[in-house]
């Protein structure tokens, strides 16, 4: 067994006792992560997504709405969300929104001093299908827990994306300020803007994010 593959592991049966048996949400680990390369951000992501896949294998029920065999990173790290499609509720000002992306060198960080409901959103403007998130920390910061809130329309009201059985979910989320953390949702979402509030974290909350899912067309 290699060391990513111990880690692995160690984190998923870490997260097993975690979570408790009753839960059964699917907590995948992709960490540790391979060393990006700027140049070329999306070879980070072409690694880690048959990781992601093997293992978080598909929803319980594909709804014909939200129909994605194979998701893929919707554009955090390669920039096709542009930064001002990124806002947060705060952050200190060396840690805006936009520097939320998953393996920046910078990372969102909130000013939770002031602002005890801390959240950042992620304007995709087309409705996606949305089927889950890959967050990382920044140095000793970290979210630990988290719910993810998303929008079908830029008009709809807000929905909490939930458990199999409609309550709305408590993501796991990361235990240190370097691996990646990824979630698939048990029922993927159709979302125009999705939003990750944090509802536990270490120290700050910081994220450094990806959204996974399918864009149409
Ligand atoms: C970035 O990712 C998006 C979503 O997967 C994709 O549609 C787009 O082609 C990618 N852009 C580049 C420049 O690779």
């Amino acid at each position: 067994m290699d060391e990513a593959a111990a880690l692995v592991l160690m984190l998923s049966v870490m997260a097993v006792l975690l979570v408790g048996v009753e839960s059964q949400q699917r907590v995948c680990y992709s960490g540790p992560p391979p060393e990006p390369d700027s140049d070329n951000p999306d070879d980070w992501m072409k690694q880690v997504m048959p990781e992601i896949r093997k293992r978080c294998p598909g929803r319980r029920q594909p709804t014909p709405a939200a129909e994605c065999s194979s998701p893929q990173p919707l554009g955090m790290v390669n920039g096709t969300i542009r930064d001002d499609r990124i806002t947060a509720s705060s952050s200190y000002s060396c840690c805006p929104a936009s520097d939320g992306r998953l393996n920046n060198n910078n990372g969102w960080v909130a000013y939770t001093f002031e602002d005890a409901n801390p959240w950042i959103e992620v304007d995709l403007v087309e409705p996606t299908v949305v089927t889950g998130v890959t967050t990382q920390g920044l140095y000793g910061y970290y979210v630990t827990a988290y719910k993810v809130a998303y929008k079908k329309q830029p008009s709809s009201e807000r929905e909490h994306v939930t458990d199999g059985n409609g309550k709305v979910k408590v993501f796991v989320g990361n235990i240190d300020g370097n691996n990646p953390v990824t979630n698939l949702f048990d029922e993927s979402v159709a979302a125009t803007v999705v939003r990750i509030e944090p509802t536990d974290w270490q120290h700050e909350a910081s994220l450094r994010l990806e959204l996974l899912g399918c864009r149409r067309g």
